[in-house]
């Protein structure tokens, strides 16, 4: 999920390799690390923490010397930042050392296979696993590296790119990819395999894009050579990059929080496929009661994780703001579960919390995205969401991961508990497996949302129904549209219109009603119907298939069917495009919107 490059040609590597993954630092990652090949053998530096630290450790790159090397910058999943998990890993011979972007689900499993072979790991992270395979196959193929890779492809189960050195091949860089983007630079007697363009276009515009299951070899010539994922030489299509840098960055999008939307199907599929979720059967058994504890969009996902998990596995959930929460003088179960939801794990408010369910000796699951962050490491366990960095300050991946991370809690814990069997637990986390495609079938509609989100330019309030999950949604799609466009709006529980809200609306005023819960539909119909008699302009956000509102709705978006536990993962999408496309509409600063920091580590 981090940055990747590989240089191979005739100037000194460490420099470009430095300077390169300078470029990719906007990324955000954890630590950095590079290796370069002398000639005689392959020399690596790595480091927790800014790329400063290596550069300075490296001399700027000259105490490397060589002229083929790659580098990298973490962004850790498995394993917590520091110099042993930093890549570049490497076999303990250095066979083969290598850099990875992504995840290798199955990295336990690897391991115990390579450990029965002899092999042993000094690193946390699932990316040894990956590296050591590739090390055996080679030495069991005769040193071949194309048979190694396609064969440990045959094993390695996740999302990745690997870009990888083999002691005995001087000046040859190889590079595979599944799930992750990987491009090869042309550049005349040199060639560059990275992660992210915009860390080559200074030496080249002119590349190849890798397609899923494909390998290639860079050679000292700058020669570059394809390969599918059985070994056979493919023929690529040369691309000239025509964005600049910034664009690049933005991988084309025009702002991170595009891109970010767009990344959430990915970000959903690496979440849902972490086994690591935090919690023994044992302790789950006992669990009488649970908190959701956190700030924000955070506290919005745990507001459809409490729904969910009260449905699913019958526990009873209640959900505390964690400003709030840490001030409380309440009694507390001690057999009850503390959940906090953070982002980046160093929310003040929800530390905070999280510290006071400890001191009432409360077990604490944190669902957090950042490896290694305070929350993280405080906490009793930890259930990490794969989303990746995530730049702008509005969540929108990190949100949708935390959706899933809650799912795979309730079917667990529901399962667990015997509330559930296994063929219902089994049919409904297929219909997570189905999550992601839907995303991007929302997405390729997104223009619609463009244009209603240009009939809101003027307007100065608006309402955001729903009831039970939808509400859950109202709050994040109301927590949205202020943060980015500015327009003041407020979330309501549909039922509590006709309880003095209702007061406001007035004509023309953006009402947007979220119906995806059919045993509501027709409550929260009427009270679109009760604004929409007083001047309001009501927009509807339901399933395909629910004319309910077709009659009435000024506008309404539909979404693809899914299990009503899960909605919530679809019809946010919608939702946040409305508030993106109304503050570029607007021409506000989207990725950092006035007043807002990503991560509020002050009271
Ligand atoms: C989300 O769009 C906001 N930027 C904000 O509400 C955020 O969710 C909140 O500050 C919590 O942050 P955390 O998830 O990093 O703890
Ligand atoms: N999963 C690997 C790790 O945790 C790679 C992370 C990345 O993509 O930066 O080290």
């Amino acid at each position: 999920m981090c940055g990747i490059l590989g240089y191979t040609g005739n100037k000194q590597a460490a420099p470009i390799l430095l300077d390169g993954l300078a470029k990719l630092e906007y990324r955000g990652y954890d630590s950095a690390g590079i290796a370069v090949y002398d000639g005689g053998n392959i020399n690596i530096k790595k480091s927790r923490g800014r790329l400063k630290i290596l550069a300075d450790m490296t001399e700027q790159g000259d105490l490397l010397k060589g002229t083929c090397g790659i580098g990298h910058t973490r962004w850790a999943t498995h394993g917590e930042p520091s110099d042993t998990n930093a890549h570049p890993l490497w076999s303990d011979d250095k066979t083969v050392v290598a850099i990875h972007n992504g995840i290798v689900e199955n990295y336990r499993e690897i391991k115990d296979k390579l450990s029965e072979k002899g092999y042993s790991f000094y690193s946390q992270t699932d990316t040894e696993a990956a590296v050591k395979l590739i090390d055996f196959y080679y030495k069991a193929n005769n040193h071949d590296a194309l048979i190694a890779i396609t064969k440990a492809m045959q094993v390695i189960r996740g999302s990745y790119c690997f870009v990888i050195m083999f002691n005995d091949r001087p000046g040859e860089v190889w590079g595979v990819r599944k799930d992750n983007p990987l491009i090869a630079g042309q550049g005349d007697g040199e060639a560059f395999l990275t992660s992210d363009a915009s860390a080559i276009l200074q030496h080249t515009k002119h590349v190849y894009y890798f397609d899923n299951f494909e390998i290639a070899k860079i050679d000292a010539d700058g020669s570059i050579i394809f390969y599918n994922k059985n070994g056979e030489q493919v023929n690529k299509t040369l691309s000239e990059i025509t964005w600049d840098a910034q664009a690049v960055e933005k991988g084309g999008f025009e702002h991170f929080m595009l891109k970010e939307i767009h990344e959430q199907g990915k970000a959903v599929r690496d979440t849902l496929h972490n086994q690591d979720i935090g919690i023994r059967d044992s302790e789950i058994k006992n669990i009488s009661q649970i908190y959701i504890i956190a700030c924000g969009s955070a506290y919005h996902a745990g507001y459809v994780g409490q729904y969910v998990i009260e449905d699913l596995a019958k526990i009873p959930v209640r959900m505390e703001l964690a400003s709030e929460f840490r001030y409380r003088s309440m009694p507390l179960d001690k057999n009850a579960l503390a959940i906090v939801i953070s982002q980046s794990g160093e929310t003040a408010d929800t530390l905070a919390a999280m510290r006071r369910a400890k001191e009432h000796g409360l077990k604490t699951l944190a669902i957090v995205n950042v490896v290694g962050s305070t929350i993280a490491r405080e906490a009793e366990s930890v259930f990490y969401t794969l989303a990746g960095p995530e730049i702008a300050v509005a969540t929108t991946k990190a949100y949708s991961a935390q959706l899933i991370a809650c799912y795979v809690l309730a079917l667990r814990f529901a399962l667990v508990r015997q509330v559930i069997n296994q063929d219902y637990y089994n049919k409904l986390f297929n219909e997570l497996e189905e999550i992601p495609a839907k995303i991007d079938e929302i997405l390729d509609q997104k223009e619609n949302i463009r244009e209603i989100a240009k009939k809101f330019i003027n307007a100065n309030d608006a309402f955001f129904l729903g009831r039970n999950i939808d509400y859950a949604l109202a709050m994040e799609g109301s927590l949205k549209m202020k943060e980015i466009s500015y327009l003041h709006s407020e979330a309501i529980a549909a039922g509590e219109m006709k309880h003095g809200p209702i007061s406001l609306v007035e004509n023309h005023m953006p009402v947007i009603g979220i119906l995806t819960q059919s045993v509501l539909y027709k409550k929260t119909v009427s009270n679109m119907l009760e604004v929409k008699s007083r001047g309001a302009y009501i927009l509807g956000i339901t399933t395909q298939g629910n004319a309910a509102l077709e009659r009435d709705a000024d506008f309404i978006f539909y979404i693809p069917e899914t299990d009503e536990h899960f909605a919530a993962s679809l019809a946010v999408i919608p939702l946040q495009l409305l508030g993106y496309y109304l503050a570029a509409a607007k021409g506000l600063d989207v990725d950092k919107p006035r007043n807002l920091a990503k991560s509020v580590t002050v009271e």
